[in-house]
């Protein structure tokens, strides 16, 4: 049987990773959280003390620097230079960090070639920013997954709020969204556009719930032989 691949782009903060990584479970296929590779370059140039904004220092970090990705108990680790930092990248430093490290080209065609082998390896479900339209132009199926800046900021302050953990207003958080947002489409190299072939699922004023059942509506809806 041949591989699926199915591809989920959308902006910061609309669920695509919760969403996808729910629907590879159900359809029994691996899930790629492509930020996290991003992130984990962002998390290497903080300790080395350099400027994510200078595309020449990124560039040879980048020449050092081993990014791989592992499943352990079916989830995925990432393992910068060999250490697992999974848990290191998700905090609002490296995700700003990313958002600028994102826009080298130097790191993207990295990032981009270990994507397209693990797809080629397995059937996967990927979500990013590119995959639709540069990692897998040729998916089986392409969601771009959207929300109002609003809403997305507000539903990052709840989940915050929720664990405890809102350190931020939610003024702040919109701020920095539509920061993220700014830096991801706006980039030369692979901006987050929408493929033209992908289905647009705008979940503004959903639930998780909601947005979950949308999704996988539309994956039982698609063909994918
Ligand atoms: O999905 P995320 O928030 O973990 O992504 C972190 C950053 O990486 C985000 O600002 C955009 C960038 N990114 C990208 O440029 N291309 C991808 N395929 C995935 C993420």
């Amino acid at each position: 049987m041949k591989n699926i691949q199915i591809a989920m782009d959308g902006p910061s903060g609309a669920g695509k990773s919760t969403i996808a990584k729910r629907a590879a479970r159900s359809l029994g296929i691996l899930y790629l959280d492509t930020g996290a590779m991003y992130r984990a370059v962002a998390l290497k140039g903080i300790r080395c003390g350099i400027d994510l904004c200078d595309e020449k220092s990124v560039g040879g970090m980048m020449a050092e620097t081993v990014i791989d990705v592992v499943y352990r108990e079916g989830n995925q680790r990432v393992l910068l230079d060999g250490e697992d930092i999974t848990d290191a990248i998700r905090t609002n430093e490296v995700s700003m960090g990313a958002s600028r490290v994102s826009a080298h080209p130097a790191v993207r065609e990295r990032m981009v070639a270990t994507q397209q082998g693990i797809a080629r390896r397995n059937s996967v479900i990927m979500d990013g920013r590119d995959i639709g339209t540069k990692v897998l132009p040729d998916a089986d199926l392409k969601i771009f997954l959207t929300a109002t800046a609003e809403d997305r900021a507000m539903r990052r302050y709840l989940e915050l709020q929720e664990k405890g953990m809102a350190d931020k207003s939610y003024e702040a958080l919109l701020d920095e969204i539509r920061e993220r947002d700014r830096n991801d489409s706006s980039r030369t190299h692979s901006p987050l556009v929408r493929a033209e072939d992908a289905i647009l699922l705008d979940t503004t004023g959903f639930s998780l719930e909601q947005a979950m059942d949308a999704v996988m509506k539309i994956i039982k809806n698609a063909r994918m032989d």
